[in-house]
């Protein structure tokens, strides 16, 4: 079955439904997602959205504080671009209904912004501590609003439509070219072939690549394994942002204590009630992310402790209680009271920088195809992302991509698009094996965790090398042979995911931003400032 439309959308995070609301101006719009509607990382975002919003702050401080976090490699350019669309990206949130906390100072009311590390200005618009969820259900009733948008939920993309599903070959100097994705319906387990004009590809990113996460289950990198697979350049995969503060304890299943705790004055303990922050940073609790995730992992490690504790008990309760109501609520159903008992907190991977790489537009190294939001490698991130500013530049390149893809449309519009042969099963059977996919999708997280994490070394980056190198092909080997589900489909992006973290952070000679190696300690300009950049055999010319 080919379903066709002018615009397919892989993805229903704020990237994805921002880019859609835009292009369906122009044309038809499928919209796919492989859980419910709201089942994106998006929806637990927490701290909120950076964005100069006063009078004391300006897009000069914004833009310093972001390429000063991205340790030289952010693309400077885009930086300015992002930032600068900030108001306006604001702007369009509130028009489609989302409410953000506001502070009322006489008859006039304005945002109540919040602060978090690296930022040097109060910016951090949000609704309360449950931003993320805000954002997506503004944006899915704009979507509902839309008759030329469809969306199919439970629909898994597998792979991206290219010249290689059409069997031939390209022709020398041809570029790989994009035309949708085959899809798994992942509730009567039939794969569909979704053909468009335009593709974007707005899968989020890869937390689960890691045993210890803050992402949703969603989080496996698809959408970055899949643009690898069909020849795109994939960028700075070894700067993996770990959040210095998930909530540590048994049950609590990836829930993140927002940085906007520290924020607020929230202080960073050891058990023993000793402050430790000042020992690394002189922001202390608000130096940027790297910093204090790699003091709290030293810090365990030299106590041996399971976990360090985040205070905020000298605040009010009931400014607490309204400030932070979602992690208010879900520590009581733990029976943790946030204002008067200290928090127990241990880092967690967090969110990729790099990704797909594009332009300043979203547009992939693949013709038709853009990439935005936390798949995507833009220059805004560099080797370290601000935090708050990545739902930024996911509407913000929502904007770029939909205006620069549109042109793109407008020049293909009466082309027709090809047949894709329907996917093929031949050859397939079930060899009720299925326990491989279970094990090493517990294995693969954990080596990660233990090889590739806040410090990495040249032994064991080789180590998770070799060991990943075993488990790829097992786990390709068993994808050829059976039945595609979404478990075995998952597995694949997250060993090649986990693949590209390694490869890259073994190119990278030096520590930068979020990537520490204990063999090349130092910050090397000379020779790495640049991006690492990988790509597969089926993209190189
Ligand atoms: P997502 O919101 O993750 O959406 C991805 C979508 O793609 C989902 O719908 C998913 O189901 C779908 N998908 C994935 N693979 C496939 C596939 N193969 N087929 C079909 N569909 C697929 N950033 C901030 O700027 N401010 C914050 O306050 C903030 N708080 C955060 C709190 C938490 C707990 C976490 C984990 C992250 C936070 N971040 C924050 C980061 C930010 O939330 C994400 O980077 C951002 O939401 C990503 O948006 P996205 O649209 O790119 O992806
Ligand atoms: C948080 O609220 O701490 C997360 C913010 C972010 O990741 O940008």
């Amino acid at each position: 079955m080919q379903i066709e439309s002018d615009f397919l959308i892989i993805g229903s995070g704020i990237a994805g439904l921002s880019y859609a609301l835009e292009v369906a101006k122009y044309g038809s719009v499928n919209i796919i997602t492989k859980k419910e509607d709201t089942e994106a990382t998006t929806n637990y975002a927490q701290g909120g959205i950076a964005a100069v919003s006063s009078k004391e702050d300006s897009f000069e401080a914004h833009i310093e504080d972001t390429l000063k976090g991205g340790a030289g490699l952010c693309n400077p350019e885009v930086v300015a671009k992002v930032v600068e669309a900030g108001p306006r990206c604001i702007q369009r949130l509130k028009e489609i209904g989302v409410q953000f906390s506001t502070r009322h100072r006489g008859l006039k009311s304005r945002f109540d912004l919040g602060i978090e590390g690296g930022h040097s200005h109060k910016r951090v618009v949000h609704a309360a501590d449950f931003t993320g969820r805000e954002i997506e259900k503004g944006l899915l009733a704009a979507i509902a609003a839309r008759p030329n948008i469809k969306v199919y939920e439970n629909h898994l993309a597998i792979d991206l439509l290219t010249q290689h599903q059409l069997g031939g070959k390209r022709k020398a100097g041809e570029k790989t070219r994009c035309w949708g994705a085959y899809v798994l319906d992942t509730r009567i387990e039939e794969v569909k072939t979704f053909t468009s004009k335009i593709t974007l590809l707005a899968t989020g990113g890869a937390g689960r690549v890691y045993s210890h996460t803050t992402n949703p289950e969603i989080a496996t990198g698809d959408g970055i394994a899949m643009a690898y697979r069909a020849g795109a350049a994939i960028a700075n995969m070894e700067f993996v942002q770990f959040h210095p503060t998930m909530l540590y304890h048994p049950e609590a299943n990836s829930f993140l204590i927002s940085e906007a705790v520290r924020g607020e004055g929230g202080k960073l303990r050891l058990k023993d009630g000793k402050f430790f922050m000042q020992h690394y940073d002189p922001r202390r609790e608000l130096a940027s992310r790297d910093v204090v995730a790699r003091a709290i992992d030293a810090e365990l490690k030299r106590g041996g402790d399971p976990c360090v504790f985040l205070d905020i008990t000298h605040l009010p309760p009931d400014f607490i209680k309204e400030r932070f109501p979602r992690i208010y609520q879900r520590c009581s159903e733990l029976n943790l009271d946030i204002t008067g008992e200290w928090i127990p907190v241990v880092p967690a991977a967090h969110y990729i920088c790099g990704g797909v790489r594009t332009d300043s537009d979203g547009q992939s190294s693949i013709e038709n195809l853009w990439a935005i939001g936390e798949v995507a490698s833009t220059g805004m991130h560099g080797a370290n992302r601000l935090a708050s500013n990545s739902l930024l530049e996911a509407v913000a390149f929502a904007e770029f991509a939909s205006q620069d893809s549109i042109r793109k449309f407008k020049q293909l519009e009466d082309k027709s698009l090809p047949r894709f042969p329907d996917w093929s099963s031949s050859g397939v059977f079930d060899q009720k094996e299925w326990v491989i996919v279970f094990h090493d999708r517990q294995e693969i997280p954990q080596l990660m965790w233990d090889y590739v994490g806040i410090v990495r070394s040249n032994y064991r980056l080789d180590k998770a090398r070799e060991r990943l190198g075993i488990l790829s092909r097992d786990i390709e080997a068993f994808y050829r042979k059976n039945p595609v589900r979404s478990d075995l489909i998952e597995l694949r992006n997250i060993a090649t995911v986990a693949e590209l973290i390694v490869k890259s952070a073994r190119m990278r000679r030096e520590s930068r931003g979020l990537h520490f190696n204990l063999d090349y300690p130092e910050r090397d300009d000379r020779k790495w400032l640049k991006e690492t950049l990988v790509v597969s055999p089926e993209g190189e010319e």
